[in-house]
């Protein structure tokens, strides 16, 4: 990682965070990259793992070596052996999973978005209050040492006065991706559209105005959706969204000063570079890499917090996520996209075995 020029990331090593016992809730793909990643570049542990299948937790145990296997969320909630509860269920079961746990007197880390809407969020971060117990959206971008140093340039003013946020998230996938589900809230909003509409919030704010254009996918879910956004101070947003093919996935912040380029992926570690009117560059070099590279550092941040005693991570506080899902929500509202009622804690059939 070289960044000749610019800050230099303040993010400790991973390994050396205190070490907490993780339960994974929710067995599924990205369950799959975060137990990778966690155990490849950190002291914490993977204690146990809940699914809605005795079978499923127990194969996805004995993949990654884990001590103990659930048939059931209820019972990893309560499981004695256990600090933190990660939540990767699809979106629709965030939040009552979320409350499961909390309930059960344990601290969380949801998968992105925390909750289906601002609503669903807001209750998780006043049960989390209530409890005293730590609640964190695994939003990982802002837990990467690369947007340390952006956070210090923001900070420092570099850009001057931010005028333009251009972010966009396009990705293809199967037919038969749980985002083509209607019934688990599916279509790009929740699952890529987070990334740029949580990018936008964090250095603009909350917009004052927002105008947003959809196109609905034969599946039922909405298939692609562009935002305008407006702020106070004359600040503008755009940004685009979609489940038809791969794009750059980049992201650009405009100043008066100068304009910072996030390389695509933009919310995964990667380069970015500063771009002055006069020609010159300030570029932070660092190797591209997916969630085996990133995903350990929202652990590591969220094992620090917890053990200094906050009960929110500084990276991404619960007050940020809820912005972000309040403009979800504006989209939502103007496209019409209704969500459903959650449905993930019916058991599935295998529970019946
Ligand atoms: N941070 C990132 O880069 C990233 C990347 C991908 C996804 N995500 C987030 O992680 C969450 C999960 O995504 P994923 O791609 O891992 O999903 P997935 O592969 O479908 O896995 C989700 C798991 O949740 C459980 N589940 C509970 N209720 C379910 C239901 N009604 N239908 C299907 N599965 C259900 C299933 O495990 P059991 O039935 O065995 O309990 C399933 O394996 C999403 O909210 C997504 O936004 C984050």
């Amino acid at each position: 990682m070289t960044s000749i020029g610019l800050p230099h990331p303040r993010v400790p090593e991973s390994r050396d965070a205190p070490s907490l016992r993780w339960g994974i809730m929710g067995p599924g793909w990205i369950a799959e990259r975060f137990t990778e990643s966690i155990q490849a570049h950190t002291g914490q542990v993977i204690a146990a793992v809940g699914s809605r299948s005795l079978n499923r937790s127990k194969a996805f145990a004995e993949a990654f070596d884990i001590p103990a296997a659930y048939g059931s969320y209820e019972e990893l909630a309560a499981a004695p052996d256990v600090d933190i509860v990660y939540v990767c269920t699809p979106h629709t079961g965030h939040h009552a999973a979320a409350v499961l746990a909390i309930d059960a007197g344990k601290h969380v880390l949801v998968e992105k978005p925390v909750g289906l809407d601002a609503a669903q969020a807001g209750d998780i971060a006043a049960r989390a209050e209530a409890a005293g117990v730590f609640a964190a959206e695994a939003m990982w971008t802002f837990f990467l040492p690369k947007f340390d140093v952006i956070r210090q340039i923001l900070d420092a003013g570099t850009l001057g006065t931010i005028t333009t946020v251009v972010a966009e998230y396009g990705e293809h996938f199967d037919p038969s991706h749980r985002i083509f589900n209607p019934d688990l809230a599916g279509g790009p909003l929740l699952d890529l559209g987070t990334y740029p509409l949580a990018l936008v919030t964090e250095v603009l704010g909350s917009p004052r105005y927002l105008w947003a254009v959809g196109q609905p996918h034969e599946s039922g879910v909405n298939a692609q959706l562009s935002a305008i956004m407006q702020f106070d101070g004359g600040a503008q947003a755009v940004v685009n969204t979609h489940v038809h093919n791969f794009t750059p996935t980049a992201a650009t912040i405009v100043g008066s000063k100068a304009t910072l380029v996030i390389d695509g992926p933009f919310n995964m570690p990667g380069a970015f570079e500063i771009r002055f009117p006069d020609g010159s560059r300030l570029r932070h070099d660092e190797p591209a890499g997916g969630h085996f590279e990133g995903l350990h550092y929202e652990a590591a941040a969220v094992a620090r917090a917890i053990a200094a005693g906050s009960t929110q991570s500084s990276e991404r506080t619960l007050a940020a996520s809820i912005r972000t899902l309040e403009v979800a929500d504006e989209i939502r509202r103007q496209l019409g996209v209704v969500f459903p009622v959650p449905v993930t804690l019916l058991p599935s059939k295998e529970n019946h075995e």
